[in-house]
């Protein structure tokens, strides 16, 4: 008999489709479909949030827990509509919230969310080591951000030595900190309430503990995870960080191309390719009437899909709209987030009626057709992980304007002079992130796109790039081997 394709259990708070607060759900709903061409077998534990139960009807019951963290649970097993295999981890007492993951109706982060958290990290530490069912257990545990960042605590705090333990950092500025009072709860020995374990200045910190604990750490672009060692992007865990980085690496994050096809999104009133432009011009009309903005085939449409936070940098990008509507440049923003933030766009769109137009909310369809419809993507952040909008942008012939910054450093080469001589540059690159040097990023775009020759050469090598995850799952899959056969 061939012996059976390693089994990787991913362990996260989101996946696209069934619960989505930002790109975490969008990489756990396609990073373990491309684990399977490299002969992974991967599964997906979730909490069972409402939205979950609701879209994935047809579950099988696999495993109840008598007492989870103060409640019963079930697991249930699951196929999400696009072939994730679904582990759901059914704690009414802990997950039967309805709206956002982590907070409660007044937009506060839930008091309880330590135990619901741990109580995910458990359930997937004893799932991968075949204690809850000899049904399933798992080669690799591979965690997702703090909230399953005790996951390898649990599997050390057992003994357990047999699963391999990944922890990817999608973004350092969530922590998982808790007041130290939480610790007695979660089951751990004492001895890891230190310096050397998950104690930070006197709090939880359920990050630290998977950095800590896991065999290996990754995070989500190779510049981002350079730029985590230092002091200025360590938030604090700089020098942990650096004191582990031969067990560090930076993976950058693809998209999923069926979901991103120009050529056969549903969301879109006209499809296109690289080919085929047209349908790309007639989107852009139908934006510009949908954002009520002048039906100008040749005014630059910039746009922006995005979380409204001080990490985006949009603040930076309001103070930048009189330079765009005056140089004959229109706006198409879609956030939501910081009230402040929401209030500036949505002055600025009364303000410059016909060039700016503003929808504060999450809308996954109007996501795709902004990408579709505009000339550009402005992604200013601060700092970037990874970014996947500029991913999008790309596929969707959308020329990303980003900070040099982590993800948006190594995702976009700047098309300056010297790339554009050797037939290269996807996008346009600023640095330092400041508003001086946007508003010369934004000069740089309207003089390529005012050159049709010069932009349609640019527009082309941006379709052309591989934003797949093909590349970044064969980097995964080293990792895991390499751990495996470390272990044998
Ligand atoms: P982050 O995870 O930091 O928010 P990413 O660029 O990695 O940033 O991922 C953001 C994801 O969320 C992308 O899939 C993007 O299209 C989507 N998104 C962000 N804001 C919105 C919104 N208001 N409506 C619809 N989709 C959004
Ligand atoms: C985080 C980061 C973003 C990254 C995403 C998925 O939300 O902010 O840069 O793309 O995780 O890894």
């Amino acid at each position: 008999m061939a012996p059976r394709p390693s089994r990787v259990l991913f362990v996260a708070s989101e996946c696209f489709p069934l619960i989505k607060t930002g790109g975490l759900a969008d990489v756990i709903g396609a990073l373990p479909l491309a684990l399977s061409t490299e002969g992974f077998d991967a599964h997906v534990l979730l909490p069972a949030f409402p939205a979950v139960k609701a879209a994935a009807a047809s579950r099988r019951k696999f495993a109840d827990l008598e007492d989870l963290f103060g409640g019963s649970a079930t697991i249930y097993k699951a196929t999400s509509s696009n072939g994730l295999k679904l582990f759901l981890l059914d704690a009414p007492h802990l997950f039967d919230v309805e709206g956002n993951p982590y907070q409660g109706p007044d937009g506060k982060d839930r008091a309880d969310n330590f135990r619901r958290f741990a109580a995910l990290a458990y359930a997937g530490a004893e799932l991968a080591a075949g204690n809850i069912s000899d049904k399933f257990t798992a080669d690799v545990l591979h965690a997702h951000d703090w909230q399953a960042g005790l996951t390898a605590a649990y599997l050390k705090a057992a003994g357990n030595t047999a699963v391999k333990t990944v922890f990817t950092i999608h973004n350092l500025a969530f922590q998982g900190l808790f007041p130290k009072a939480a610790f007695a709860s979660l089951g751990l020995p004492a001895t890891m309430f230190s310096p050397e374990g998950f104690e930070y200045w006197d709090q939880v910190s359920f990050l630290k503990a998977g950095i800590v604990y896991s065999d290996w750490v990754t995070t989500v672009s190779p510049t981002y995870a350079f730029e985590i060692q230092t002091d200025d992007g360590g938030m604090g865990l700089g020098g942990l960080l650096k004191s582990r980085n031969n067990k560090l690496s930076g993976i950058r994050n693809g998209i999923d191309t069926l979901i991103w096809d120009p050529a056969s999104d549903d969301a879109l009133p006209h499809s296109f390719s690289a080919r085929a432009l047209a349908g790309k011009a007639k989107n852009k009309a139908a934006l510009q009437r949908e954002f009520g903005l002048e039906e100008n085939p040749d005014a630059p449409l910039f746009c922006v899909v995005s979380r409204l936070t001080e990490q985006k940098g949009l603040d930076l990008l309001a103070g930048a709209i009189p330079h765009i509507a005056g140089n004959g440049g229109q706006l198409a923003v879609l956030g939501s987030g910081e009230k402040s933030l929401e209030g500036v766009f949505q002055n600025a769109a009364i303000k410059y009626k016909g060039a700016v137009g503003v929808r504060i909310g999450y809308d996954e369809p109007l996501a795709h057709r902004l990408q579709a419809g505009a000339d550009a993507i402005f992604v200013p952040s601060r700092f970037e992980p990874c970014g996947l909008t500029q991913l999008c942008a790309l596929r969707y012939g959308t020329v990303p304007i980003v900070a040099r910054v982590g993800g948006l450093a190594d995702t976009i080469v700047d098309a300056n002079e010297a790339a554009l001589m050797a037939g290269a540059g996807n996008g346009v690159q600023f640095s330092p992130v400041n508003f001086d040097m946007l508003t010369g990023a934004i000069d740089r775009f309207f003089s390529l796109y005012r050159d049709p020759a010069v932009f349609a050469a640019l527009r082309q090598r941006a379709m052309k790039q591989d934003v797949s995850w093909a590349l970044p799952a064969k980097d995964y899959a080293s990792i895991y081997t390499r751990l495996k056969s470390a272990a044998a």
